[in-house]
């Protein structure tokens, strides 16, 4: 098995100086730093815009997934992929036409994930998956950090998995994932782990390290 890629949310860093807990995540191991994009309109929260992207971006080289959770998701794709994002992760019910929204990631040369609420059905990838790197399974329902961990998540990993077959494409699981969940998701086919309170809580590099340890279980 693959070591699972470990993805720290910065939703949960401190908003303050998030140029330092970049900085701080990436000397701890983390993998890839994991945006959360959120517009008070798709999700009851606000958080970042691709200004705030271009100001983090200079504080590490790891790759920024971004995570957006904005409705219309479209008149954005450009500013986010400017902005510094390597990867760009939208929901299926942001926009009218998933397919052509993956198209303009794919044209501006990012990789491009597609995320599924507990309850949006695999059937909204079905069609899609020749244009994805990535499927998010979202173990909450999106909009705030610390939320309890939905268990049906292990077993939608593995019904992902079962999809995608011998595609190319991570499958990442956000939402209360720590040391109690990572062994399930990753024995049931997750490859990218996202997590922001389990990692931030603490001693970073330390909870990166039990986190890798667990899910290697
Ligand atoms: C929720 C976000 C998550 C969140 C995870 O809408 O997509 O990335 O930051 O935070 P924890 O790990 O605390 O559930
Ligand atoms: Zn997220």
């Amino acid at each position: 098995m693959a070591t699972p890629l470990i993805a720290p949310s910065i939703l949960a860093a401190d908003a303050a100086r998030l140029g330092e807990e970049v900085r701080a995540i990436d000397a701890a191991g983390a993998d890839w730093i994991h945006v959360d994009v959120m517009d008070g309109h798709f999700v009851p929260n606000l958080t970042f815009g691709p200004n705030v992207v271009a100001a983090m971006r200079p504080f590490t080289a790891k790759p920024f997934d971004v995570h957006l959770m904005i409705a219309p998701v479209d008149p954005y794709l450009a500013a986010f992929a400017e902005a510094g994002a390597d990867r760009l992760t939208i929901h299926p019910e942001a926009g009218p036409h998933l397919h052509r929204a993956l198209q303009t990631i794919r044209d501006l040369d990012r990789s491009a994930g597609v995320a599924l609420n507990p309850a949006t059905p695999l059937d909204a990838i079905a069609h899609v998956l020749d244009l994805i790197d990535l499927v998010l399974v979202m173990s909450v329902n999106p909009g705030f950090g610390g939320q309890a961990f939905v268990p049906h998540a292990v077993d939608k990993v593995a019904a992902v998995k079962t999809l995608i077959a011998d595609r190319p494409i991570h499958i990442e699981v956000d939402g209360g994932v720590s040391a109690t969940n990572a062994g399930d998701l990753i024995a049931a086919g997750a490859d990218v782990l996202v997590a922001g309170s389990a990692i931030f809580s603490g001693d970073y590099a330390r909870s990166i390290t039990e986190l890798r340890e667990a899910a290697e279980r």
